[in-house]
């Protein structure tokens, strides 16, 4: 029997399988599909997974056995018949040419030896020819070109039609718009995966946080939530990237996958440099181990390694079932998971006032790293845990960075289940639950760590960019009660600072200098620096240019805000909530008596670059380069050689060097040309 060849684990499900009743088979059968419609709901429509990609594909492997011995109880509507998700309402819905379907996975050495066998089987003269690509945990996506142009980009969706993305998919670099070198098909069609490299996702997460907003739970949500924004030049802004797998055309006289791929690399594709050609089982094998250990020093998550038959004709003959094709077969790496002891969860409060659970771990080495934290999301998750202090628990690092407890192993029964708190473990005020999320919240404006997360917010780069003064400044200054609001921060004086432990003369006079250089600052910036909820850079700088200044702005209904391009009901609620705060309107006013800048009006008298700093890269055809460095200095920019975490902008004219524009994009600097630099802050 097949399923012999396999893991113990799907022998015993086999075996319970054959002692079920044709009636128990179906309630466990109904249960099972409940169970993976509910994940899938929460995987693609909510972006967000309760349960481990491993735990998920035990949930299908269960009712994939059990539909396979009980064959009259399997649906049309199973889960294990249809692959992806619903189209979304907001994109236009295109069918597929062809289906893109699924690929069959296993998880044991056994299954890669099974499919050779079976590759072997159908094709005795040509016995040993595979081509192997690491399984990107990114979005599947087709590309459409006519006359080698880009015409639609369409997502998987529920395999048979997607999201038409085409303008989205535009703004990823790696993706061609137009094919190079001089022959290609006249229409082909390319398929492969959107992903968002590891050190973008980090950044990503870094930004929300300092913005008191959810993180994302790992890249690959990152890269789908990005590809379906609605704004595109935000999904520009989260730079995305590409590896083609597949290259789909009629009548190609390309015969192997491998050589299709070359050519797709001659058109201007990049290719991922893990795909190697194999000859045999124990090629494959090595391929599979090889990458098991170092998957971890690839730039992107992967989950699994893909093996494929090379030959096209010997792939047409394999055929394909109702969901995957016969001639493919995904390895799949069990999650990195270990047990530890859960010390303790403690309670974050954000500058919003949103609470985040955090367990408290014994340390414990998994995947090259010390976990000490893993984070818990929200009451939920809590709930649904039944954690006790003092527990074995499985914490998980999949595609995930941020790690998670995924079940817990051994529990103490003597010490209580934890419970989510009540108050704010802060300040004590009865917490408020936000009404759609699971987030629990403190209403308390006076709470300490909300008020040093608002002035961390108020001096970060994207805000007011004083960078003399990091947390372990504003613990100071607030110990020392000299620091309540960020208003505050321009009473300062050098004697108030001269008794406090650790600050000298040089960084005294440093902060002072960063504090009246952050009066310079454009409207657009303090009012992203007031940390208005929901109220990014690029949200601030369209009501700046809208409204033109604070009085205008802090006098807009909701209705008059919607108007605007980009503002929902969310955002619109949050600013008129921001603005009918007696506390927010003194602290805007104490603001422009120290001298900041609440208009766009009397920004022009201001220097139009005046806090930024620019490293320049490239020839300017036309343009004498000191002649452009004096122009930046004249309008108050800065001009730095290196590029580094401080650096605003990268200025790239032709031939760009590739250090630093990789430096940029890695440290996710906006990468702006001459016309650009020209309509800078202008407002
Ligand atoms: S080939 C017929 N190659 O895995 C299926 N897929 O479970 C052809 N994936 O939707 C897909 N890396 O998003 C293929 N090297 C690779 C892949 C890959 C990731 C994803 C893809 C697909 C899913 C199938």
């Amino acid at each position: 029997m097949l399923h012999i060849t396999y893991t113990s684990f799907q022998v015993t499900l086999v075996l319970t399988a054959l002692v079920m009743d044709l009636k128990q088979a179906k309630k466990e059968i109904e249960r099972l599909t409940r169970l993976i419609n509910h994940h899938n709901t929460q995987f693609f429509q909510k972006n967000h997974s309760q349960i481990s990609d491993y735990a998920f594909d035990q949930l299908v492997n269960q009712l994939q056995q059990l539909e396979n011995s009980f064959p009259k109880l399997r649906k049309s509507s199973s889960p294990t018949q249809r692959v992806g998700e619903a189209p979304s309402k907001h994109f236009k819905t295109v069918y597929h040419k062809y289906p893109m379907l699924s690929l069959d996975n296993t998880y044991a050495a056994a299954g890669v030896e099974h499919f050779v066998q079976r590759v072997q089987k159908n094709a005795p003269d040509r016995p040993d020819n595979f081509f192997c690509e690491p399984k990107f945990d990114g979005v599947a996506i087709s590309l459409l070109y006519a006359g080698g142009k880009l015409q639609q980009v369409v997502t998987r969706g529920d395999s048979q039609r997607g999201d038409e993305i085409t303008a989205n998919a535009k703004t990823i670099d790696s993706i061609p718009k137009q094919v190079t070198s001089t022959s290609w098909p006249a229409e082909f069609e390319v398929r492969g995966e959107v992903f968002m490299p590891l050190a973008n996702f980090q950044a990503l997460n870094k930004t929300l946080e300092q913005q008191g907003k959810p993180l994302l739970a790992n890249p690959r949500n990152a890269a789908s939530g990005t590809l379906k924004m609605l704004d595109t030049k935000l999904v520009a802004q989260r730079t995305l990237d590409f590896y083609p797998y597949t290259l789909l055309t009629p009548k190609c006289e390309i015969t192997t996958h491998a050589d299709r791929m070359q050519a797709l690399a001659t058109w201007g594709f990049q290719l991922s440099p893990a795909c190697q050609s194999c000859s045999s089982l124990e090629d494959v094998l090595q391929y599979i181990h090889y990458w098991e250990t170092q998957r971890h020093s690839l730039p992107m998550v992967i989950d699994g390694v893909v093996i494929k038959v090379n030959d096209i004709a010997h792939q047409q003959r394999m055929g394909m079932t109702a969901k995957s094709p016969r001639w493919a077969i995904a390895y799949k790496y069990k999650p990195l998971n270990a047990c530890t002891q859960l010390k303790d969860v403690v309670y974050q409060v954000g500058r919003t006032g949103v609470i985040t659970p955090v367990a408290q771990l014994e340390p414990i080495h998994l995947a090259g790293t010390v976990v000490r934290r893993a984070s818990l999301y929200n009451a939920d998750t809590i709930k649904r845990l039944k954690l006790r202090v003092g527990s074995m628990v499985y914490i998980e690092k999949g595609g995930d960075i941020i790690p998670k407890i995924t079940s817990v192993q051994h529990n103490l029964s003597n010490q209580p289940i934890i419970i989510f708190p009540t108050h704010c473990p802060a300040c004590n005020t009865r917490l408020k639950r936000d009404t759609g999320t699971a987030m629990h919240y403190c209403s308390n404006t006076q709470c300490p760590p909300q008020l040093k997360g608002q002035i961390a917010h108020f001096v970060h780069r994207k805000a007011l960019d004083i960078a003399s003064i990091g947390l372990k400044t504003i613990d100071a200054l607030y110990t020392a009660n000299l620091v309540r609001t960020p208003s505050d921060l321009y009473q300062l004086r050098y004697t108030d600072l001269q008794s406090l432990e650790g600050f000298q003369a040089t960084s005294i006079r440093k902060l002072l200098q960063g504090i009246a250089a952050s009066k310079q600052a454009p409207f657009s910036r303090v009012l992203f620096a007031l940390g208005i909820r929901h109220i990014g850079i690029t949200v601030a700088q369209k009501l700046a240019e809208h409204f033109k200044d604070i009085d205008q702005l802090s006098n807009a209904n909701a209705k008059e805000l919607q108007a605007i391009e980009e503002i929902g009901d969310k955002i619109a609620q949050s600013i008129v909530m921001f603005f009918s705060k007696p506390a927010n309107q003194r602290l805007i006013q104490k603001l422009q008596k120290a001298g900041l800048c609440f208009s766009i009006h009397k920004q022009t008298q201001q220097k139009r670059l005046a806090g930024y700093s620019f490293v320049i890269s490239g020839t300017f055809p036309g343009v004498d380069r000191k002649i452009l460095e004096a122009w930046i200095t004249q309008h108050g920019g800065q001009i730095k050689q290196g590029i580094s975490k401080a650096t605003h902008y990268l200025l790239a004219g032709d031939k760009p060097g590739p250090k630093k524009w990789s430096q940029a994009k890695e440290m996710q600097i906006p990468i702006i040309s001459l016309p650009q630099l020209r309509n800078m802050h202008r407002h």
